[in-house]
């Protein structure tokens, strides 16, 4: 497995014509190529969901994420797609509405999954109008860093514990493969549209990104306390019948933080606020034990 400091030092030691300018014309190249050349074109209508045991039913009906993961979908659809309708720059413009594209796309498997299965979710929810398209993207972007670091390893933990039918995980890799290239071309859109800011206008797009990433921390923390007090990683955990360390299971997330971001171009940036957080996370709790 590639870990995120051997990825720096591949980047490193790259000769000085193969490494990239942030901001520069091959990085616009780079990040929209991440998403436009690994393009995986399967279609939800022809899933075929495998069916399950009663009890296996029950398990995927009792997961406590549909509505929101449903809701969440939608939001970003819109939201990417309302950043490509206001960008000018083509390449740009076309990387995000394929951003957009898999977000609904995403929220068609869902769909599919919830009616074959029979599971009660509070109807089709259609996402509010987009005011401001940049801050909107702002806002999914980080918000989709944060759920998916976290999806990643419940991802993998649900693979392990064999809580699911294997068939029925596999239907969802490619989705959560998705979110590991959305979330690396974000962090990769952010930098290069900073960069080719004019200097006046970099200090109010750092407060922008700042608020968003804000927002998101704030509402994540409303969700988790309006689940169970202040854990909703122990509720996923124990939904998938898996008991949780926090520190075995953060562990868990960056392993395949960085296994599902891998395979990537080392010249692109990579995510560095979750797993960092994870990180002086997985210190404190080490610490806390001795
Ligand atoms: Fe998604
Ligand atoms: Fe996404």
């Amino acid at each position: 497995m590639m870990g995120e400091n051997s990825t720096r030092m591949t980047a490193a030691a790259m000769p000085a014509a193969a490494r990239m300018v942030v901001g520069s014309a091959q990085h616009k190249e780079l990040l929209c190529a991440l998403l436009l050349d690994t393009f995986d074109p399967y279609r939800p209508a022809v899933i075929p969901w495998p069916e399950l045991a009663p009890e296996a039913r029950a398990r995927l009906a009792g997961l406590p994420f549909w509505d929101v993961a449903l809701e969440t979908e939608e939001n970003a659809g819109t939201r990417m797609q309302a950043l490509a309708d206001a960008t000018s720059d083509p390449l740009i413009r076309q990387a995000l509405a394929l951003n957009a594209f898999e977000e609904r796309r995403h929220k068609e498997v869902l769909g599919h999954m919830v009616r074959f299965y029979g599971i009660a979710v509070s109807g089709d929810i259609r996402a509010a109008p987009v005011r401001d398209p940049h801050w909107a993207f702002l806002r999914t972007g980080y918000g989709e860093c944060f759920d998916s670091f976290f999806a990643f390893g419940l991802f993998a933990l649900a693979r392990q514990s064999g809580f699911f039918p294997p068939e029925l995980v596999e239907v969802f890799e490619p989705v959560v493969q998705e979110e590991a290239r959305h979330n690396l071309f974000f962090v990769n859109w952010v930098a290069y549209t900073q960069a080719n800011l004019a200097w006046s206008r970099r200090p109010a797009f750092a407060a922008e990104r700042l608020a968003a990433l804000a927002a998101q921390i704030a509402n994540r923390a409303r969700t988790a306390k309006a689940k169970d007090g202040d854990n909703f990683t122990v509720t996923g955990g124990s939904a998938l019948g898996v008991d949780l360390d926090a520190r075995r299971f953060l562990g868990l997330c960056l392993a395949e933080n960085e296994r599902r971001l891998a395979p990537y171009d080392a010249r692109l940036l990579r995510p560095r606020l979750m797993p960092g957080a994870a990180r002086l996370a997985m210190r404190l709790l080490g610490g806390a034990r001795q």
